[in-house]
């Protein structure tokens, strides 16, 4: 699939086939992610895949308050990736001081490109994503055990697509492009 029908043929995925995801799979998928330009090239994302149905479930009732469309995302999805970044590293200089006066920004910027370059590169495979904010991070990370320092920066649902969503209404150039002289 060439990058620009990628791009503009992805769509959030919330609903999908029983289709299993393999471990090597989600292997291929990340050795595709790995490719995402990060801080100084520091690579501080992580990838948690969830293949196991009880854990996954356990995460999609334990951790999903107050949104049910999360709770039913992870239920549809066969397999669920948490998209975890070691804190401290985007941003920062060696000595820990912050590089910008934008302080941790750059740890989600990091992380956001990296989840687009994941979601890219599973639909270039032919799988579905939907990349989720809301959860409960607490106790995501308990469930996970993710490790002290590190953070949860997005979870993603991943499966082969059940549904073709149509193409959500888009912004024109013209409205977020200007030029000046
Ligand atoms: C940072 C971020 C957080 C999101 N959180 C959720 C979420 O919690 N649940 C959900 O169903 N979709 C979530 N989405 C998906 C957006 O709703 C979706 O990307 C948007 O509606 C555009 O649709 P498209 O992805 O099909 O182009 C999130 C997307 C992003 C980038």
């Amino acid at each position: 699939m060439e990058a620009k029908e990628c791009i503009m043929t992805r769509r959030s995925i919330r609903k999908y086939t029983d289709q299993k995801v393999t471990q090597e799979d989600v292997e291929t998928i990340v050795n595709l992610a790995i490719y995402a330009p990060t801080w100084k090239n520091v690579q501080a994302n992580r990838y948690v895949a969830v293949l196991d149905e009880a854990t996954k479930n356990r995460i999609a009732d334990e951790c999903i308050e107050n949104f049910p469309g999360n709770n039913r995302n992870i239920h549809n999805a066969p397999a669920l990736v948490a998209l975890t970044t070691v804190d401290g590293r985007s941003g920062y200089e060696r000595d820990g001081s912050f590089s910008t006066s934008k302080g941790t920004h750059w740890q989600s910027f990091d992380a956001g490109i990296a989840a687009q370059t994941f979601c890219l590169a599973a639909h270039s495979l032919g799988f579905g994503t939907v990349i989720m904010g809301i959860y409960e991070e607490d106790k995501v990370s308990e469930i996970l055990q993710i490790p002290e320092g590190e953070s949860v920066s997005a979870l993603i649902a991943l499966g082969y697509p059940a549904e073709e969503p149509r193409e959500p209404k888009h912004k024109t150039v013209a409205d977020i492009l200007s030029f000046v002289d």
